[in-house]
């Protein structure tokens, strides 16, 4: 199984990617692990660019997403909601639509801020961005509140609960990504005929 980790904050000691490092030690030896680094060289989305090829960085995002059985994702929480250059990747990564990158993927959510709320705004946003986008995913959500004091440095959460959280999570991602007909959880979109949203 491959996994492709993503981390919404471009920080170098983020505690977001020290949790998505947490959650890659919990998928375990035998899963192939890729935390993408190329988030920073994403271009701002216009229709005028997302051409066929699409610039660089978005070919090599939509590859691996492509490639990844399943995807992991670590938010923080900026004003409430997605960082905005995650939520501008993504927009990338859901064209083009229905056939997307994203479409049926299994995708786990989960995220940490220092505030006493764990990102669950951001969470909550990033799943129904994704579910638009056609992937499958996961319905939990990981709010690790005040970071700085309930990660340890290798990104485990101290506290058991939280621990246990994360387990269960993962395990959802692997017993989804072994079933990938379950198919994206937006059925809406499906029902709309595949159309998806209008572009100019
Ligand atoms: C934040 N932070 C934050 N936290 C939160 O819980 N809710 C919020 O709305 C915000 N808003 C916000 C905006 C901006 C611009 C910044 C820079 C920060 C705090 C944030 O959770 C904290 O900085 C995290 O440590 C960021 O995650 P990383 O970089 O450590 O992964």
């Amino acid at each position: 199984m491959r996994v492709l980790g993503l981390c919404g904050s471009l920080r170098r000691d983020s505690h977001n990617r020290r949790l998505l490092a947490a959650a890659a030690r919990v998928l375990g030896a035998g899963v192939e692990f890729e935390d993408w680094a190329g988030l920073e060289q994403v271009p701002p989305y216009s229709e005028d660019r997302d051409v066929t090829p699409a610039p660089s960085a978005v070919e090599d995002f939509r590859a691996a997403l492509a490639r990844a059985d399943a995807v992991v994702i670590a938010t923080p929480e900026y004003n409430h909601s997605v960082p905005g250059q995650l939520k501008n990747a993504l927009d990338w990564a859901s064209r083009p639509f229905p056939h997307n990158a994203l479409r049926a993927k299994p995708v786990a959510v989960i995220g940490a801020s220092t505030s006493l709320f764990g990102a669950v705004w951001a969470q909550a946003e990033l799943r129904r961005v994704l579910a638009a986008s056609g992937a499958h995913v996961i319905d939990e959500e990981l709010p690790v509140a005040s970071a700085h004091e309930t990660l340890a440095t290798d990104g485990s959460p101290r506290d058991r609960e939280l621990q246990d959280a994360l387990a269960g999570i993962i395990e959802q991602l692997r017993q989804a990504a072994r079933a990938p007909s379950s198919g994206p959880r937006d059925q809406r979109t499906d029902a709309e005929g595949a159309v998806g949203f209008p572009v100019s």
